[in-house]
């Protein structure tokens, strides 16, 4: 098996930002902890990884976010009350959401200067193996995981990918940008990539939605990368690198993507996310209803 067809096993979640979007809120509880419906973002994240067949899940945190470790973590005293209460189904649940004994890693982005940054923190756990990056705060709704897609033509073909979605032309400066071969496939070369580009520059409407599978050798380039957009060290730089020697793929997302770390992404999220649920979908609906 060519090295670029090795079996992804690993995924990298940074989860190192401050959440400044977020304040008062992300004040003391991390970004990725805030929920939509019951679960944090993170966990809807880590949910997606999981059903792809992702076993190992590195962590890039930062101060303050201890908690996040807390959550992929047995609650000893929470679930003896659960079992001496008889609430199975309620323990049952809690323990299914956790990955298994040595499948999470934690390391830390000692400083917040950029994406690539954070990836390249990520570089000893991973070791010489393709991985997949989800970045938590941009949840992918669909039919099928996005990141399950993206393992299915990984699986035919091997190389790189990156997930895109339509924007808004007057959007496409806050993205990575790609242009690929041919835009109505779900699968196609890319051709061209740029990070956040001046309005009006953007090669394409295609945006990176955050989920990325990625060959080893872009550790390599991140350590040498240069700062860019933002004056941060971006991924997308050293993507741009890669792509001379390897092949990288756009796969497009078939679905609705909410940026829960802004507010309306957030609140939208919540609401289809709940509208979604037997339990309180229908509930909600009525009273969304009501109210509009
Ligand atoms: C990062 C990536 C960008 C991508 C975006 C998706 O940017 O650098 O290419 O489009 O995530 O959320 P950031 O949101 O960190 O500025």
């Amino acid at each position: 098996m060519s090295a670029q067809k090795k079996r992804i096993r690993k995924a990298v979640l940074p989860v190192a930002g401050l959440g400044t979007r977020f304040l008062p809120a992300t004040k003391a509880v991390p970004k990725e902890m805030l929920t939509v419906v019951d679960r944090p973002v993170v966990q809807h994240v880590v949910d997606e990884a999981r059903a792809a067949g992702i076993e190992h899940f590195i962590f890039v945190t930062g101060r303050n976010k201890g908690v996040i470790e807390d959550h992929f973590d047995n609650q000893f005293e929470l679930e003896a009350t659960l079992s001496s209460r008889n609430k199975t189904k309620e323990l049952e649940a809690l323990l299914a959401d956790l990955p298994g004994a040595g499948q999470t890693s934690f390391t830390r982005q000692q400083a917040p200067l950029g994406l690539g940054h954070a990836v390249w923190c990520a570089r000893d756990i991973v070791g010489d193996e393709p991985f997949a990056l989800l970045l938590p705060d941009m949840l992918h709704h669909g039919k099928t995981p996005c990141l399950k897609d993206m393992m299915d033509a990984y699986a035919e073909r091997g190389g790189n990918y990156i997930a895109v979605s339509p924007v808004p032309e007057d959007q496409t400066h806050q993205y990575g940008i790609v242009g690929v071969e041919d835009a109505k496939a779900k699968v196609s070369g890319i051709t061209q990539m740029i990070e956040k580009p001046p309005k009006g520059t953007a090669p394409s409407n295609l945006h990176i939605t955050g989920r990325y599978i990625l060959q080893p050798e872009i550790f390599g380039l991140l350590a040498t990368q240069e700062r860019g957009a933002g004056g941060e060290i971006q991924l997308t730089d050293s993507m741009i690198k890669l792509m001379a020697a390897q092949p990288f793929h756009a796969v497009t997302f078939d679905g609705e993507i909410y940026d829960t770390g802004s507010k309306i992404g957030f609140l939208m999220a919540n609401v289809v996310y709940a509208l979604d649920r037997e339990d309180i979908g229908p509930q909600l609906k009525a009273e969304l209803k009501r109210l509009l």
